[in-house]
């Protein structure tokens, strides 16, 4: 992993993902989460402050970064709820079938290597019926954006920890298996090619 990555991205992402909007996604949807839960792509804890602890059994967080996963750390005992924080791969969950009642993924698809991978150990871990809370940015409806975000992406993912600008979130669920049993798509504040949104809730079948 290049200096970059471990030194200078992980202030990046922090700094990205507190703007209040993000902040106010995060307050809007963590506190859905119940049960067992398993976070993908924690980062640097952002959403560990809103999970509600009389509905929370049990929160596992998983991210590959050991530098993102430090500054979680200093922040799990910020929260209501205290989590399990493994390093780990969304694309290879080290956890039970059919074992989480929640899922929550927000601004994380965008990074993974393999979404459909990814997406496939989700639905894998959750129980039948179980729900994936998610807040993901994506691919926007105008052509004149998507032309944008297409050619950007290659540049951009080389400086953003592998972030694609042009990931059709909405498809990319539905053709996983889940069903979309709640999704808001909006074009946000901010430049039209990452501002592009897609949030709710997503049920393993
Ligand atoms: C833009 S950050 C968002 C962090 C956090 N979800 C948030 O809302 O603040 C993208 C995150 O995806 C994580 N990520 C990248 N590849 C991943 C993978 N294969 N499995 C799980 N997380 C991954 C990164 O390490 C990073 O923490």
């Amino acid at each position: 992993m290049s200096l970059w990555d471990r030194k200078v991205l992980p202030f990046l992402i922090e700094k990205a993902c507190r703007s209040g909007v993000i902040l106010e996604e995060r307050r809007r949807h963590v506190p859905r989460a119940a049960g067992r839960v398993l976070e993908i792509g924690v980062g640097t804890g952002l959403n560990l402050p809103f999970y509600d602890a009389s509905k929370v059994s049990e929160l596992i967080a998983i991210d590959p970064s050991p530098e993102l996963l430090e500054r979680a750390r200093a922040r799990a005992s910020q929260g209501a709820v205290r989590p399990t924080l493994l390093q780990a791969s969304a694309t290879a969950l080290p956890l039970d079938s059919g074992s989480v009642d929640t899922a929550v993924m927000t601004y994380t698809l965008c990074s993974v290597d393999r979404p459909e991978l990814a997406l496939r150990e989700l639905r894998r871990v959750l129980k039948p019926g179980g729900k994936l809370l998610f807040v993901e940015h994506g691919l926007a409806r105008s052509p004149s954006t998507q032309r944008w975000q297409r050619a950007l992406t290659p540049v951009w993912k080389k400086f953003s920890g592998g972030c694609h600008l042009d990931r059709p979130v909405r498809e990319q669920l539905e053709e996983a298996g889940f069903f979309l049993e709640e999704i808001e798509e909006k074009q946000g504040d901010g430049p039209s090619w990452t501002g592009y949104t897609y949030e709710g809730i997503a049920r393993s079948g």
